[in-house]
């Protein structure tokens, strides 16, 4: 049986970037939320499935440090050849649905874009969102961007589970409040529309 990390290994070493469904040639819409943090710059910035997205890079040029994280370790070492070694990077090979190891440093800021949507079981999804509340730090932002209720139901060959704004804001719980939400059609290297829920929230102090 294919593990999820095979599963995306084989993807990743396979294709070209501006192949894979979900390229973006820049980060522009995410960039849009994250201007509206206040003082984010160099701020710490947890990529929960980072895979071998641009937004890395405009995420560094900004002057983050970055907690770049994948299931993927070809996505990682991809990345790596990319962006090098900087001593403002933290790299982790983990699943994200699964407890985060020891010492891994905590986040000014969470930002996932079409990660969570390939949980489907319910101890999955609510080991994700354990991982979020203790990474994140009181006072810090949370941005998920994930196939909305619209959105086709598969990715990357795999079943998702879809998210409105409702059921987001509800699995983040009393602890975080919504910012500002956004539908937003992503269109993909194809041509094909690709609608995501995009919702930015503040963990609440104390
Ligand atoms: C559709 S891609 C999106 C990549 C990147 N966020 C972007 O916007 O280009 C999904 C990414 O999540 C990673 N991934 C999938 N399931 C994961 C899990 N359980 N834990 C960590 N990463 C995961 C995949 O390896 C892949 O890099």
């Amino acid at each position: 049986m294919t593990t999820p990390s095979q599963h995306w290994n084989t993807i990743f070493s396979a294709k070209t970037d501006p192949e894979l469904g979900w390229y973006e040639s820049n980060a522009s819409q995410t960039l849009k939320f994250l201007d509206l943090i206040p003082q984010s710059q160099n701020s710490t910035v947890f990529l929960p499935g980072a895979g071998t997205s641009v937004l890395v890079d405009e995420l560094l040029a900004r002057g983050h440090k970055l907690i770049l994280n994948d299931i993927s370790d070809e996505a990682l070492n991809k990345l790596r050849s990319r962006i090098g070694m900087n001593d403002r990077l933290t790299w982790l090979h983990h699943d994200i649905s699964n407890p985060l190891p020891d010492g891994i440093p905590q986040a000014d800021i969470w930002i996932d874009r079409a990660v969570l949507h390939f949980l489907l079981e319910e101890a999955d999804i609510k080991g994700y969102f354990t991982n979020l509340h203790s990474a994140v730090y009181a006072g810090g932002y949370v941005l998920l961007a994930e196939f909305s209720t619209a959105g086709a139901p598969k990715c990357a060959g795999l079943e998702l589970h879809r998210y409105s704004v409702e059921e987001m804001t509800e699995r983040m719980g009393a602890a975080f409040e919504l910012v500002k939400h956004e539908d937003y059609t992503f269109i993909n290297p194809f041509g094909d529309p690709r609608p995501y829920t995009y919702a930015l929230y503040k963990k609440r102090n104390g």
